[in-house]
């Protein structure tokens, strides 16, 4: 399989459209990720902020990347730490100051021990500062002590930023809307999954442990120079109805489901991908029956997924199916209005105790992805590149308002959705999920 990557040219432009878009009173201040300690002298492996990365493509902690319109000196410049054999013989090579200039684009770089001395200055004269206040603490009070030695300097005629404007406002819309080099780098990660997702089916057998399961996701996704984007779920019997088990330690047994939630991130774009299938390769009459309401309502939600539909859209048409469901099996009683009654804040729907979540989230750099799902009061309309995951699921619990028969039984299909001009695409389409395909694969 190719491997696309993101180009250095549309790292470039999207800095220029972030500093069109800033005008020349405002700067943007977007900090790296971190090391994080795991325990003792153990760090969990690095992975750059997602921000960070979508401006810079430098994968590096300890730098900070700042955006200045109209600096003669130059707009785009980045504090990274500098080159020490030294240390570079224990953790690895670093770009350095000139690296990051002719590797990653920088117009100016400096070293990070010299932030404090310098971010006054670049703050001076501009009004506002782009900066996600609030996602790192040791960060935020550097931020407001540069800010307030200038505030304090104002008598003497310095200009000091007096607004914070966080990040969504231009960054994550920027983010939402996915080019063609992202949406491609979005299916490669989606085809390994799926990929890896077609050997679990193919590899199940009851007796085998979940972990067991897990691991074949984790040697396709490394194998593919990818590591997973969240941590993998693997779910036998009721287990499945714990929405984020991760334990995957549990023996999987002959006629229970078992749900896998698990997608692999290449070049820091995420995929997610649930699937549900039978631990033995058989549907009993019961799951059948509510893994064909799930994939009824999955698709008819996928197909709301469109240009001119709202983000609400799907949800509203994967949750009427299901509770038309549910009251034909006789899980839930009364009639459709009364099931569904109407208001997103209703959270006492009688629906709710079987399928207690929405039906999707935005998909990029993150999983759950930025990107504001509402314009003022309303639903955002879908446009052409954005990603979307549809999601819907039940979760059948032992209660007893439920005949036994459905107990411990928790089904969710998950593909992730490229709206299009036309339509959509489904980027994690090639993992099957009809039950006959199913059944013929894990059959073979
Ligand atoms: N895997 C996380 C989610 O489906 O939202
Ligand atoms: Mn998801
Ligand atoms: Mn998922």
């Amino acid at each position: 399989m190719d491997r696309p990557v993101i180009p250095k040219e549309e790292f470039a432009a999207r800095r220029r459209r972030l500093l069109e878009r800033l005008g020349k009173d405002a700067i943007a201040v977007v900090p790296s990720g971190g090391l994080k300690v795991r325990n003792r002298d153990a760090e969990y492996p690095f992975r750059q902020d997602s921000d960070f990365h979508y401006l810079t493509g430098f994968n590096e902690p300890e730098a900070v990347a700042v955006f200045v319109p109209g600096r003669e000196a130059g707009e785009y410049v980045l504090f990274c730490r500098e080159k020490d054999p030294q240390a570079e013989r224990w953790s690895g090579l670093r770009a350095g100051l000139e690296g990051v200039k002719h590797l990653h684009g920088a117009d100016d770089a400096h070293p990070i021990g010299d932030l404090d001395k310098l971010m006054p200055q670049l703050l001076t004269g501009r009004d506002s500062v782009h900066y996600d206040l609030g996602a790192n603490a040791e960060f935020d009070q550097q931020m407001l002590g540069w800010i307030n030695q200038l505030r304090a300097k104002a008598r003497a005629g310095i200009r000091a930023p007096h607004v914070i404007v966080m990040l969504d406002r231009i960054l994550h819309e920027m983010r939402l809307f996915k080019s063609p080099a992202e949406v491609a780098v979005m299916r490669h990660a989606a085809q390994v999954s799926a990929r890896a997702h077609t050997r679990a089916m193919q590899v199940c057998q009851p007796g085998k442990i979940e972990y067991e399961i897990e691991a074949e996701f984790l040697h396709e996704f490394r194998r593919a120079g990818m590591e997973p984007a969240y941590t993998t779920i693997v779910g036998g019997g009721e287990n499945a109805c714990i929405l984020h088990y991760i334990e995957n330690r549990a023996v999987l047994r002959d006629g229970d489901l078992l749900l896998i939630d698990a997608g692999a991130e290449h070049e820091c774009y995420a995929s997610d991908i649930t699937r549900t299938f039978p631990v033995n390769g058989k549907f009993s009459v019961e799951q059948r029956a509510l893994y064909q309401l799930v994939l009824d309502a999955q698709k008819a939600a996928i197909d709301q997924a469109r240009p001119g539909k709202t983000w609400d859209d799907p949800h509203q048409a994967a949750v009427r199916v299901l509770a038309e469901g549910l009251l034909q099996l006789g899980l839930l009683q009364g009639d459709i209005d009364g099931v569904l009654k109407k208001g997103p804040e209703n959270e006492d729907e009688p629906y709710r105790q079987f399928y207690m979540h929405k039906t999707g989230h935005w998909l990029g750099m993150d999983v759950h992805d930025v990107g504001d799902y509402k314009i003022g009061e309303d639903w955002r309309t879908l446009q052409p590149g954005m990603v979307l995951t549809v999601e819907p699921g039940l979760y059948i619990s032992p209660a007893e308002n439920v005949d036994p028969k459905w107990w411990n039984i928790g089904i969710r299909i998950e593909d992730d959705v490229l709206i299009t001009e036309e339509g959509n695409e489904v980027l994690s389409r090639d993992v099957v999920k009809e039950v006959a395909d199913i059944e013929g694969l894990m059959a073979a």
